[in-house]
C-alpha cells in the first residue's frame, strides 16, 4: 500500500527545499551513470517504481515533457498513461476536477499535469492523494529548469553556484523557474529582457525579499558579459495572448547572435528548453556551443529522480 505520509508533490521550485533539489541532481547523476550501456527501454537495477503508474494530461502541446516522462516511468519499472485533456468530461464543464482527481487518485499512483491555468493546478492538487507534478504552468517549468542545472554542472563539471547564467528573453514560465532556482543554488543570474517585459511584480518582490545574485539589464549585451551560460525561450510562449508582431519588435535587439555570444565567456555555452523561435539565430542554435540536445535529452535522468523524490523513494 502507498505510504501517503511520504509522497511528495513537485510543482514550483520555491516550494521545494534545496537539500531536497540538490539530493535529486545528485541521484539522477548517479543513475544516468549506472545506466550507460542499457537501452533506453531497459529497465534501472532494482525496478523502483515497479507497478506503479503515471497518468500524464496535457492541455498544451507537449514533445519533450511527453516523452521523457514516459522513458522515466519506464526505465523505473512502472508505466505512464497519456490523457488528451479533450477527451475529458472534464474539459467539456461535464465533470468536476474534484470527481477526477478521486478518480486519477484510485486509478494511478502519480499524475503530471501540463496546464493553461495555474489555479487548476492547485484544485487538482486539493483533491488528489496521489503526487501531482507541474509539467509546466503559466508561471512555471520546474521539471525543466531543475534538469537544466544538472546538464550545467554536467558540462561545466563544476557546481550550479560557480556558473553565471545569463538568460536573454522573455519574462516567462521557465524564466520564474530560472530565479527560484537562482535562489536556492545561489548563483548568479543577469536578465536580459526589454523594460517593458521586466518580471512581474510578483517575482520582484520574490527576488528582492531574498538575498540574491540577480540583476535585471535592458541591454542584451550587458546581461551576455561574463556569462558561463547563455539562455533563451521563446518570445511569444504558448497561449501568449498578445500582439505577437509588436512584441517580437521589442525582442529585436535581444536576439541571441554570434556577436553577442562574444560578450560571454570563450567556453559560454547556449541552452534552449526547446520549441525554438526567432530569438536565436541558426548559427548560434547549431553550433558547438550550443548544447541543447543534450539538454533535452537529460529531462529522462532529472525526471526519473523527480519521480522517486514524489513517492518518497529517493536514495
Ligand atoms: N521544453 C519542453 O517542455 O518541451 P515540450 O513543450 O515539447 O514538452
Ligand atoms: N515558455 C514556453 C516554454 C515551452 C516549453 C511556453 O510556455 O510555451
Amino acid at each position: 500500500m502507498p505510504n501517503i505520509d511520504k509522497m511528495k508533490n513537485f510543482i514550483n521550485l520555491k516550494d521545494i527545499s534545496a537539500k531536497d533539489l540538490r539530493k535529486i541532481i545528485t541521484d539522477a547523476k548517479k543513475r544516468k551513470k549506472a545506466r550507460k550501456k542499457l537501452y533506453n527501454l531497459e529497465v534501472d537495477k532494482g525496478e523502483p517504481l515497479r507497478g506503479k503508474l503515471l497518468i500524464q494530461m496535457f492541455e498544451k502541446s507537449s514533445l519533450r515533457t511527453r516523452l521523457s516522462f514516459y522513458l522515466a516511468m519506464k526505465q523505473l519499472g512502472g508505466s505512464t498513461l497519456t490523457l488528451r485533456s479533450d477527451e475529458l468530461h472534464l474539459s467539456k464543464g461535464a465533470e468536476s476536477i474534484e470527481d477526477t482527481a478521486k478518480i486519477l487518485s484510485n486509478f494511478g499512483n502519480a499524475f503530471m499535469f501540463r496546464t493553461d491555468s495555474d489555479e487548476k493546478l492547485s484544485e487538482f492538487k486539493k483533491y488528489l492523494s496521489i503526487p501531482i507534478i507541474n509539467g509546466l504552468s503559466p508561471s512555471s517549468h520546474a521539471t525543466q529548469i531543475l534538469s537544466d542545472i544538472f546538464t550545467i554542472e554536467e558540462i561545466k563539471k563544476k557546481p550550479i553556484s560557480k556558473i553565471n547564467i545569463s538568460w536573454i528573453g522573455d519574462s516567462n514560465n521557465v524564466l520564474n523557474s530560472l530565479i527560484a532556482a537562482a535562489i536556492k543554488f545561489s548563483f548568479r543570474l543577469n536578465i536580459g529582457c526589454p523594460k517593458k517585459y521586466e518580471p512581474s511584480k510578483d517575482i520582484l518582490s520574490y527576488i528582492k525579499n531574498n538575498k540574491t545574485k540577480i540583476s535585471i539589464y535592458n541591454n542584451a549585451k550587458k546581461a551576455a558579459t561574463g556569462a558561463d551560460v547563455i539562455f533563451s525561450d521563446k518570445v511569444i510562449s504558448m497561449n501568449d495572448k498578445v500582439n505577437k508582431i509588436r512584441k517580437l519588435n521589442y525582442f529585436k535587439k535581444f536576439r541571441i547572435n554570434t556577436k553577442l555570444m562574444t560578450f560571454a565567456k570563450k567556453d559560454c555555452i547556449f541552452l534552449h528548453c526547446l520549441p525554438r523561435g526567432e530569438e536565436v539565430d541558426d548559427k548560434v542554435f547549431l553550433s558547438k556551443q550550443s548544447k541543447v540536445w543534450q539538454q533535452a535529452l537529460n529531462r529522462v535522468h532529472v525526471q526519473k529522480s523527480i519521480l522517486l523524490y514524489c513517492f518518497g523513494k529517493l536514495r
